[in-house]
């Protein structure tokens, strides 16, 4: 991709879907607060169907597939039974994450290096269907030559060392990201990237080298909740936009 194109926002939904299980009814309507997301200005959506259904279910997914006009990015594991739904449903695209059932969220990237023959039997279950793969990955050289030997298309960076660290720290993750989105750009594969993202430390990001697209759920949606959805996603997209322009 050039440096003129700008990144783009793909909005998780996940967590409209965690207020409506608290009650386990049918209020906030998702879909409504997906199209209001996407009148926002996001450019894809994104969800993940977890092992343990604890936010998005099943119908979810294929109601959104319907209803929206951007394309659908499917986070999953490479569990044998979530894989069937996605062949089934067929999104535009697939991103594996790992997921360990105790977890608050995803903690940490693939370990694609250790997983190989599953993940590359994953990717290619799903590239066959036409779903584009992509692998949620630390900023690690050798997960990163891993995820390209298994066949990926893409590759999104874990920012969530990025989104805790603070001062120096987060200066030096910030390189290790630029670095291995260098590498993955070199081998030819896309870049992506999310988790932990918000208003405050999401301009770096987007100002990162070959990005294409920031996946990004709590800080929306919980900015949501005091301007509504469509105006959250619309101030992230300015602080997005302008980090292109002014940056890359
Ligand atoms: N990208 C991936 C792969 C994720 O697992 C998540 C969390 O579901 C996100 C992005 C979004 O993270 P956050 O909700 O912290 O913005």
């Amino acid at each position: 991709m050039s440096q003129e194109q700008l990144v783009t926002l793909g909005l998780n939904v996940d967590h409209v879907a965690t207020v409506r299980q608290a009650r386990d009814g049918q209020e906030p309507n998702l879909i409504q607060a997906t199209r209001e997301g996407i009148q926002g200005g996001a450019k894809g959506i994104t969800t993940h169907l977890r092992e343990d259904r604890r936010h998005i279910q099943d119908e979810d997914v294929f109601k959104l597939k319907r209803a929206i006009s951007v394309p659908l990015n499917l986070e999953m594991s490479i569990q044998e039974g979530i894989v069937r739904v996605a062949c089934k449903l067929k999104p535009a695209k697939a991103c594996f994450v790992p997921e360990k059932r105790e977890e608050l969220t995803t903690e940490g990237g693939l370990d694609v290096v250790r997983e190989k023959g599953r993940i590359a039997r994953a990717i290619d279950q799903l590239q066959t269907k036409g779903v584009i793969v992509s692998l949620f990955v630390d900023p690690v050289p050798k997960q990163i030559q891993a995820a390209y030997d298994v066949g990926t298309d893409f590759i999104e960076l874990h920012t969530g060392c990025y989104a805790n660290a603070k001062g120096s720290k987060q200066t030096q993750e910030l390189r290790r990201l630029s670095k291995a989105a260098c590498l993955a750009h070199s081998l030819g594969l896309g870049v992506n990237a999310g988790h932990g993202l918000n208003y405050e430390n999401v301009k770096p990001i987007a100002q990162l080298p070959f990005m294409e697209e920031l996946n990004i759920g709590h800080a929306v949606v919980s900015r949501a909740i005091f301007v509504g959805m469509k105006e959250a996603v619309r101030e992230m997209c300015t602080l997005i936009r302008s980090a292109c322009r002014h940056g890359r």
